[in-house]
């Protein structure tokens, strides 16, 4: 596969990792639904599902791969032909397909999963791709739980597999373990060692059980990976995926410090999709969730809404509009101040004099009730 140096492969996992968490099963058509919004998003990849995981993850596949055209459609395995098999014939509509095998490359792994040997779990490795590769053109490998891998094992690991003939190499922190500086260490050190990885694509997958997801796939990005799998709000095994819209708008935020990177997300979705994406799949998004929590563009404080009010910069790194919200939130709290309070009488259409703005103010402080009906109006 050809492959841009200067964009960011968004692959999305919402409806695979994401989908896998208790309680956020999806119908076919609401899966449908959520791809095509993806295809709009302008994600490159979409993970449809794990064919051989059951009778639905197969049916959906096949569906996705019908109702999608211009995004690739990727379908799960473990590294053994039955797997491929059934994957290969979920995807045989999709316009541009993917097989995503792998096999785990951490001696935890290898000895406690597999009660196997590395020597053996490369075999196995190189074996998967080249089946897989005997249906599609687009391999990705995964070497999970490659953040707790031995470097050189994993190192070895991935340059047999490209030349069996993988095209995306996908390095998960399985488990969520590494701190930035260890998992762009390790990118690196791939970039570096691999002496065929200018013909694959690499590819992170974090997972955010410390809370290292987003900032883990970043370094990353800055260490030579070129495809971030990742979900909308984050959803996913455990504590979640590397959330997209983050990722998305710390390109976007920091674009000077990507050089000419770039992906092709609109991020005006952003809010959409992550309402749609929660209330299909039960899933509350935490109010303080950057980007799409109900608070990320919330001002409750009498001095932040004060500096807010006078240059909205003060305090606000991203545009609500970037986002696909209308405006900021001023909220009026017991902490807010005169500045708040007479931003809210003015929308209303109550442009008061200084006096009795000023009496309007002691009303709001100093007796609660009435605060309550303040904030009602507003
Ligand atoms: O977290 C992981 O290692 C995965 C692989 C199946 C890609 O989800
Ligand atoms: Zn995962």
């Amino acid at each position: 596969m050809l492959h841009d140096p200067n964009h960011l492969y968004i692959f999305d996992t919402t409806l695979r990792d994401g989908e896998q968490v208790p309680g956020c099963q999806l119908t076919t058509p609401e899966k449908i639904e959520i791809a095509k919004d993806l295809e709009k998003l302008g994600v490159d990849i979409i993970e449809a599902g794990f064919p051989v995981s059951s009778p639905g993850d197969f049916q959906s596949v096949v569906a996705l791969s019908q109702a999608v055209n211009d995004v690739i459609i990727c379908a799960l395995t473990r590294a053994n032909q039955n797997d491929i098999d059934v994957a290969a014939e979920a995807l045989k509509y999709a316009k541009r397909p993917r097989i995503h095998t792998g096999i785990g490359s951490s001696d935890m792994h290898i000895k406690y999963k597999f009660n196997s040997t590395r020597e053996e779990i490369l075999e196995r490795a190189v074996a998967a791709v080249k089946h897989a590769k005997s249906y599609v053109e687009d391999v990705e490998f995964y070497a999970e739980d490659a953040g707790r891998a031995d470097l050189e094992f994993l190192a070895k690991m991935i340059e047999s597999v490209i030349a069996a003939g993988a095209t995306v190499v996908n390095i998960p922190d399985t488990n969520g373990y590494c701190l930035p500086d260890q998992y762009g260490a390790k990118i690196k050190y791939l970039k570096e060692n691999v002496r065929n990885i200018d013909q694959a694509i690499i590819s992170a997958h974090c997972h955010n059980d410390l809370g290292l997801a987003t900032a883990n796939s970043i370094a990353a990005i800055q260490n030579g990976a070129r495809q971030v799998e990742c979900t909308i709000n984050g959803i996913g095994e455990r504590a979640g995926n590397t959330s997209l819209e983050e990722v998305a708008m710390i390109l976007k935020v920091h674009n000077q410090s990507f050089g000419s990177l770039t992906s092709n997300i609109d991020s005006r979705m952003f809010t959409y999709l992550s309402r749609k994406v929660s209330e299909m799949m039960n899933m509350p998004v935490q109010p303080n969730k950057a980007i799409v929590g109900r608070n990320a563009f919330a001002h409750s404080s009498g001095i932040h809404q004060d500096g807010f009010l006078k240059h909205r910069e003060n305090y606000e790194i991203i545009r609500p509009e970037d986002v696909g919200l209308d405006e900021a939130d001023i909220i009026l709290t017991a902490r807010s101040g005169r500045h708040a309070l007479k931003h809210h009488l003015e929308r209303l259409g109550f442009h008061l004099e200084k006096m009795i703005l000023q009496i309007a103010i002691n009303a709001f402080w100093f007796w609660p009730t009435k605060r309550k009906i303040f904030v009602m109006m507003t």
